[in-house]
This record gives structure tokens, C-alpha cells and sequence, in this order.
């Protein structure tokens, strides 16, 4: 049985002082979570302090990108282990922004997902087409060459350690959400091309969020659906009662 996991990206969003505000916030009102994974990713900057506020709770620790190099003259980077020594458990990858901005390929995504892996940390992998994509019948094209690049030389046992995040890029921060059988059609083929990779036993057990404009008013419907298994939100994570109404939307029909 897949849990839920709802998590939180705050991106370039909130200053310190903020973020320690809301992850107090999130640690009371989710006391009583049990079965739903409740992450938050917040800016680098927060990290430590973020750690220190969630210690014992049932809120973990993500952020928002990392190298796939150890260490070096990368300026601007932050490595592997610098993020886990502060208590980081999970590492979102390739999501859109980044491969709209900053040059993210499937080939950097599947970089970092090993360097992720190797550290016994937990990627959610961003996979998601563009409306021009969708529209011109690429859908399916492009989510399997982004799953099966960011899955390129990964094992089975290692797979089972990953969360993928589909993200329509026209759904992310404009309110246009996917419909709940778009949603889930294009979560079921995305199960189906790790089934192809792997197999049934690991494309059954692999936790597939939606993220794109996912609100408390939309959280249920699309959490009903087959193949969805939780949420990467983004503008309903910045406060504390909307993301927690989507954590409660979770964890009433936790499978
Ligand atoms: P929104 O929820 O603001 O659409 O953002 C989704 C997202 O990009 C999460 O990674």
C-alpha cells in the first residue's frame, strides 16, 4: 500500500525568520498526521534552522536542488553531504523551473538522482510536459524520455527509494489545474513506463505526487484518483492552514 506524501516547495519564498515561522506552525497543526508523509522544502538559507524547529516531529526535511560533484569550484552549489549533515532526507530534482532556467537536462536529473541515492537520501524526481507538448501530441514522448533518463543506470533496489513528482508546467502557479482524469491517465502512463523499466512489484510500490496548482479545494478529487499518491505543492504550501487542509485532505483517505 502506497502513503500519501504531501510536501511543500516553498522555492525562492520566505525569509528565514519566515520559514521558521511557518515549519513551527506545520509541526503543531500536523501532531496528529499519522499515516501521511508530511515534507517541506524550504530555501537553503532556512535549512538549519527549519532542522531545529522539526527535530522529533513528523515534518522531514527536503531541498530544492543539489550538485551532483562532491565538492569544488562550482560556485553558487551546494553538494550532497552539505545538505544531509543538516538533517535534509529528501532532494527535489529537475523540476521545471529548473530545467526552464537554469539548464536542467535529463542527463544533470539522472546525475543528481545517483549522487541523491548513493547518499541514502530520497529524490522526487520533477517530470512534466509543456501545453505546447501536450498539445502537439508529444505527452507521452516526453515523459518517457524524462523517466527514463532520470531512471538511467538506477536499480531496482535503488528505484524503490525514489518519488517522482508529475508537474504539467502549465498547471504550475497559474490556477489552470489538471483535471482529475488528466491527472490520472497521465500518472497511470507514467506508472506504466516504470513498469516497463522494472517491472510490476516496483511500479507498483513507486509514490507518484501531482504537483501543479493543487489547492485544499482540489486536494481530494485528485488524491481519489488511482495513481496519484500525494502532492508537491508550491503557492498553497507558503501558508500554514492551506497546506495543512491538503495534508488533512490526504490523510481522510489514506489508502
Ligand atoms: P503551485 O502549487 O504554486 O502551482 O506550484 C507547484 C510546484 O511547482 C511545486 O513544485
Amino acid at each position: 500500500m502506497r502513503q500519501f506524501i504531501i510536501a511543500g516547495n516553498w522555492k525562492m519564498n520566505l525569509s528565514v525568520d519566515q520559514s521558521v515561522a511557518l515549519a513551527k506552525d506545520i509541526v503543531e497543526i500536523s501532531k496528529e498526521i499519522k499515516k501521511t508523509s508530511i515534507v517541506i522544502a524550504p530555501t537553503y538559507l532556512a535549512l538549519s534552522k527549519v532542522a531545529d524547529v522539526i527535530k522529533g516531529s513528523n515534518v522531514k526535511l527536503a531541498c530544492q536542488d543539489i550538485h551532483w560533484q562532491d565538492q569544488g569550484a562550482f560556485t553558487g552549489k551546494v553538494s550532497i553531504d552539505m545538505v544531509k549533515d543538516l538533517g535534509v532526507e529528501y532532494v527535489i530534482i529537475g523540476h521545471s523551473e529548473q530545467r526552464q532556467y537554469f539548464g536542467e537536462t535529463n542527463e544533470t536529473v539522472n546525475l543528481k538522482v545517483k549522487k541523491t541515492l548513493s547518499a541514502g537520501l530520497t529524490p522526487i524526481i520533477c517530470i512534466g510536459e509543456t501545453l505546447d507538448e501536450r498539445n502537439g501530441g508529444n505527452l507521452e514522448s516526453v515523459l518517457s524520455a524524462q523517466i527514463k533518463g532520470a531512471y538511467q543506470d538506477i536499480s531496482k533496489e535503488e528505484a524503490l527509494n525514489t518519488v517522482i513528482a508529475y508537474e504539467p508546467v502549465w498547471a504550475i502557479g497559474t490556477g489552470v489545474v489538471a483535471t482529475d482524469e488528466q491527472a490520472q491517465d497521465t500518472q497511470a502512463f507514467v506508472r506504466s513506463v516504470l513498469q516497463d523499466i522494472y517491472g510490476e512489484e516496483v511500479a507498483s510500490a513507486l509514490r507518484i505526487q501531482y504537483g501543479g496548482s493543487m489547492k485544499p479545494d482540489n486536494a481530494a478529487g485528485l488524491l481519489g484518483q488511482k495513481d496519484i499518491d500525494g502532492g508537491l505543492i508550491g503557492g498553497a504550501a507558503l501558508k500554514a492552514d492551506s497546506f495543512f487542509a491538503i495534508i488533512s485532505a490526504a490523510e481522510a483517505q489514506s489508502k
